[in-house]
């Protein structure tokens, strides 16, 4: 890798920008403060400076740069972090290499490929004339088959199992990673729809019935190690670079939902599959954009899957926007039959949540029983009470009051104490962070480190004083920041972690580090109060060392000798 570009292009951005515009920022003092997004958290407990360019997660202890960010936030790798972040400043990356990091699971990935290649293969081949049909009628065009990789599973036993096991995939694999079943073939007959994973990799497929066969119409892969359906959103590879344009995200229930959105260029959208809303999906979401749409089936099941999706998400502080579509269209059918000007007209009508709540109340409610509006006015006054923005209660209250003629004040009163409850429920309990205990010696080795990271000076002093530190990753975070230093003329935290990146331990051990609270500088006498802490140790180290070699001696010379070695040490003679 290229470090001087990438030290380059980080130096030209400002890492409070590309993280505020992703979650919210709050000034304070020298920093920046927002919520983590790294753990389940409603405090604002990540810090950013700007100053140092970095991020800090005093809870979690998430920390790094505007790479390490990026790479974890938006899961992109290196490589794509720097190209982006060369784009936003005019730096051309097209030149840098980038070593890839194998993992274990790119066998599976390949053999998604080579599926997914076969089938495409089927599909226009002669053999897929009737699904092409079946296709056509259904206007997916030949770009949309092309754009969504569609592909045909052939009316056969075992063509794909006898094909994969040709190169060198067993079957115990095939199975394991749900391709095959013994040795037959788990899609027969079906239009093959890839299905992808947040970084848009081949990982599973969902396939369609395409004839009248009585069979589930749709068969999907099962959980494997690198298809979990829950942690995943259809087209959210996609949608990452079209929700940044769009500024929102348009959620659907079916992936031909976002295919057709697509087609009329609708691009910011993402299809949960059928299942409920999964706390990772939900992560997803929020990275995808702020401005959440729920655009679920017209039907009574998508009324449903809209009212609790939305309230999962309101009591997390979110407040979606809601398209509702005319019984029994889906975004497929309404798109069709009505064309794009009346969807994006439906689009740009999208409704508060809150709202469409309200006006799911009224359905099928009789107002002119008594009784039936009571109980009607206490839901929405209920529902009123959840949501956090005083100014929006009152302009609901208002139009309750004046449309069904009730002295505001009653409404008042009720809502407040509806509002003391929902308080006390709210009370949170604030979980005890584990802390670590430090011991001294890890105190002063990381008071140490931080003092390298931020004056060039102490570095220079450490490697004088050739300290030893107590442990390996100690002994490694020191020699290559002592390295780097010969290596650059300077050090910067920022610039420290762009070199560090992918050894794991040593960045564990700085984030230890910079999540604690150390001072930045010193003077050259307490540095030395902290040198002979860790000389201290190194000494009982060798104490111990030599004690024990002392007991397995049996020439009493050689005693002799290391017993004055270890009274030096005591002396501090050494
Ligand atoms: N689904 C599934 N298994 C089923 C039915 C549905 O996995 N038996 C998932 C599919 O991923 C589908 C989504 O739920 O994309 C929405 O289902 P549905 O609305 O029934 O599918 P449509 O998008 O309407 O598909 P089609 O128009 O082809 O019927
Ligand atoms: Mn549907």
């Amino acid at each position: 890798m290229n470090e001087n570009i990438a030290n380059t292009i980080r130096s030209k951005v400002d890492i409070v920008d590309i993280i505020g515009e992703r979650i919210p920022l709050v000034a304070r003092g020298k920093n920046f403060f927002g919520v983590c997004p790294f753990h389940d958290d409603t405090n604002p407990s990540m810090s950013v400076s700007r100053e140092k360019q970095i991020y800090t997660c005093f809870s979690c202890h998430a920390t790094g740069n505007v790479y390490t960010f990026l790479m974890n936030y938006e899961h992109m790798d290196f490589r794509e972090v720097l190209k982006y972040l060369g784009d936003r400043v005019g730096i051309d990356t097209g030149s840098v290499h980038v070593t890839k990091k194998t993992t274990k699971y790119d066998k599976l990935y390949e053999a998604y490929n080579l599926t997914l290649k076969y089938y495409q293969n089927n599909l226009n081949s002669n053999i897929g004339k009737i699904a092409k049909k079946y296709l056509r009628e259904r206007k997916i065009t030949e770009e949309l088959i092309k754009e969504f990789e569609i592909g045909l599973s052939l009316d056969s036993k075992d063509d794909l199992t006898k094909l994969l096991t040709s190169k060198e995939y067993d079957l115990v694999t095939l199975n394991r990673i749900g391709l095959s079943s013994d040795n037959h073939d788990i899609y027969n007959n079906r239009i093959m729809f890839p299905l992808y994973d947040i970084n848009g990799r081949v990982v599973g497929f969902s396939g369609r019935i395409y004839d009248n066969s009585n069979q589930n119409k749709y068969l999907n892969t099962k959980e494997t190690d690198i298809f979990k359906k829950g942690e995943l959103l259809y087209h959210y590879h996609i949608a990452k670079e079209e929700c940044r344009i769009a500024k929102s995200v348009i959620v659907m229930e079916g992936f031909m939902d976002v295919i057709r959105a697509s087609s009329i260029g609708v691009k910011n959208t993402v299809a949960l599959m059928g299942t409920a809303l999964t706390k990772e999906q939900i992560n997803l979401l929020k990275r995808l954009s702020k401005n959440i749409v729920l655009c679920l089936d017209g039907d009574d099941a998508g009324v449903k899957a809209t009212l609790s999706i939305g309230n999962t998400l309101l009591e997390q502080g979110i407040e979606v926007k809601v398209i509702s579509l005319p019984n029994p269209d889906d975004p497929d059918t309404y798109i069709l039959n009505n064309g794009k000007s009346k969807f994006l007209n439906l689009l740009s009508s999208a409704e508060n949540f809150s709202d469409y709540r309200m006006n799911q109340l009224r359905k099928n409610v009789n107002f002119k029983s008594d009784e039936e509006l009571a109980t009607y006015i206490n839901k929405v006054l209920e529902e009123t009470a959840k949501i956090n923005d005083e100014i929006r209660r009152e302009v609901i209250l208002k139009k309750l009051a004046k449309e069904f003629d009730i002295g505001y004040n009653t409404l008042e009163m009720r809502i407040n104490s509806l509002l003391k409850k929902e308080a006390k429920q709210e009370e949170v309990i604030i979980p005890k962070k584990s802390i670590v205990k430090k011991d001294k010696y890890t105190k002063a080795f990381e008071q140490i480190i931080y003092f390298m990271l931020n004056n060039d000076w102490i570095i220079t002093k450490v490697e004088q004083e050739r300290l030893i530190f107590p442990n390996e990753a100690m002994r490694s975070i020191c020699n290559e920041i002592i390295y780097y230093y010969k290596k650059n003329g300077n050090i910067n935290v920022a610039d420290f972690y762009t070199y560090i990146q992918g050894k794991d331990n040593l960045e564990k051990v700085i984030s230890d580090i910079l999540a604690d609270s150390y001072n930045e500088t010193t003077n050259e006498e307490e540095l030395n109060l902290y040198f002979n802490v860790i000389k201290e140790y190194s000494t009982k180290q060798e104490i111990k060392r030599l004690t024990n070699l002392m007991k397995k001696e049996i020439d009493p010379l050689e005693q002799a000798k290391i017993v004055e070695k270890i009274r030096k040490l005591r002396l501090g003679d050494n």
